[in-house]
């Protein structure tokens, strides 16, 4: 079984990309399984706090994305790039600096993201790169997968509508799992 852990950029009731992480699960190849973990727990950080000791919160996320074979963000787009919300999770799962090699070197890696633009968070799933990069993750880069229009896409009871939508995500995360597969063949 291919253990995914799902994150959710949005603390948001009714997000968008909570919704396309429930998709996804939804769609997901038998042999997969897509857990979420709630991020509203984790606290801003504050070098102070880290002094005095890792929330628990944080320690308790960091121990699942280390029990995962992959980690699969939902991310919204704020003003072209990451909300803080969501960058400041991967901000204190990254500390201590010498844990980093344990929770993220060569942890497989997917973005995708829903927002009512046009353009469904592309500019910010550019700007997870960098920080995905020097954590030393493995993207999966095999296919972008961006949802526009978000407010069309999913009915009242937050299913993805379309037939299109459906299948680009059902093939992203074959795509994905098939990619996290290997990799742990690989390790
Ligand atoms: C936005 N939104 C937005 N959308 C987008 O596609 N590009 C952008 O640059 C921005 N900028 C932006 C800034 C701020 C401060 C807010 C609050 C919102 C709209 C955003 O995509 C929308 O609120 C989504 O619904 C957020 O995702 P969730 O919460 O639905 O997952």
């Amino acid at each position: 079984m291919i253990e995914i852990l799902g994150l959710s950029g949005s603390l948001r009731a009714e997000s968008f990309n909570s919704a396309l992480l429930r998709a996804a699960t939804e769609l997901a190849p038998s042999g997969a399984r897509i857990e979420h973990a709630s991020i509203r727990d984790i606290p801003l950080y504050d070098g102070d706090v880290e002094r005095d000791g890792i929330p628990k919160s944080v320690l308790a996320l960091k121990e699942r994305v280390v029990a995962s074979d992959a980690l699969l963000i939902a991310t919204p787009e704020y003003n072209n790039s990451i909300p803080g919300v969501a960058k400041n999770v991967i901000d204190w799962l990254s500390r201590p600096v010498s844990d980093i090699a344990r929770v993220f070197g060569g942890r497989v890696v997917g973005v995708i993201g829903a927002s009512p633009s046009s353009r469904g968070t592309a500019l910010a799933q550019i700007a997870w790169l960098p920080v995905l990069r020097v954590l030393g993750t493995r993207p999966w880069f095999g296919m972008p997968f961006y949802l526009p229009n978000a407010g069309k896409a999913f009915a009242g009871d937050g299913r993805l509508v379309e037939e299109s939508d459906r299948e680009r995500l059902r093939k992203y995360v074959a795509g994905f799992v098939e990619y996290a597969a290997l990799m742990r063949g690989a390790s």
